[in-house]
């Protein structure tokens, strides 16, 4: 279980988090949407450690992360998985090399252990065969599906995705989502998905949190959120300029 409390984060004197609360269940799926620029990577920095803020906390399961030391954080972090926003598959390495890179730096694996396991991963995320291929020679959609592979290979409990589908057309931005769900059922994980893609993400989402000028303005479940009487979870899902979200800056 992931719980977020009050957390508080500035950046100078713009304050871009302003008292986040957020319980994410074990096994859940979340989606936290917001505006470009809201903040939504700088809160899963935090979830992850690579950001700390500047009050409040963030339990992973029980634990707060904002006090650990880098190594305890370490520790922490082998329960995560993370597809980065841009998803950033090293260029010089094949598909096989990213996969098994973290087998590699962080397991006692043999070869044959660590080739059986990319392969399998590969294969739960469609991409059989593809191994020796480089990043340049994959389309976007591919490349999300290795960063996924490489964030499943060391069967994380918890798996953050910043944007997995932006830039993707509708179809690959589906197939993604489909992925994201048959992954789930098989791994077993808590994910958190930053996304704008309504309202096919809401399909594969238990709860969907709003994210505006600092704080969760409303966390439901889709439902929910398709017929939310806030003003803001309502301008952003129709896309609308008239409202509370401001869309000149
Ligand atoms: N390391 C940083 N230093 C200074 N400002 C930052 C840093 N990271 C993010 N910001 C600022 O915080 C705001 C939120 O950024 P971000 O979380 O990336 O937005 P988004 O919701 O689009 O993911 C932006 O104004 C961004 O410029
Ligand atoms: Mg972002």
């Amino acid at each position: 279980m992931i719980e977020i409390r009050d957390l508080h984060k500035s950046f100078g004197s713009q304050k871009v988090l302003n008292g986040v609360n957020m319980t994410i269940m074990d096994k859940e799926v979340v989606t936290i949407m917001g505006k470009s620029g809201c903040g939504k990577s700088v809160l899963i920095k935090h979830i992850i450690g690579l950001l700390r803020p500047d009050s409040g906390k963030v339990l992973i399961d029980g634990v707060d992360i904002t006090v650990l030391d880098m190594k305890e954080l370490d520790t922490v972090r082998e329960k995560l998985g993370v597809l980065f926003q841009g998803g950033a598959l090293f260029d010089s390495m094949t598909v096989f090399g990213n996969v098994a890179f973290q087998l590699k730096e962080k397991t006692k694996l043999s070869r044959g252990e660590v080739r059986d396991r990319v392969i399998q991963a590969l294969e739960d995320v469609g991409l059989k065969g593809i191994g020796k291929k480089y990043p340049d020679e994959l389309s976007g959609g591919m490349k999300k599906r290795v960063a996924l592979a490489r964030a499943l290979i060391t069967e994380p409990a918890i798996v953050l995705f910043d944007e997995p589908t932006t830039g993707l057309d509708p179809i690959i931005t589906s197939s993604i989502h489909r992925l994201i769900m048959t992954t789930h059922e098989k791994y077993g994980y808590t994910a958190v998905v930053i996304s704008h893609e309504v309202p096919g993400i809401f399909d594969i989402t238990s709860r969907v949190a709003m994210l505006h000028k600092g704080e969760i303005v409303e966390y439901a479940p889709p439902d929910e959120i398709r017929n939310s009487s806030s003003p803001v979870v309502r301008q952003f899902i129709t896309g609308s300029l008239e409202g509370p979200i401001e869309s000149l800056d």
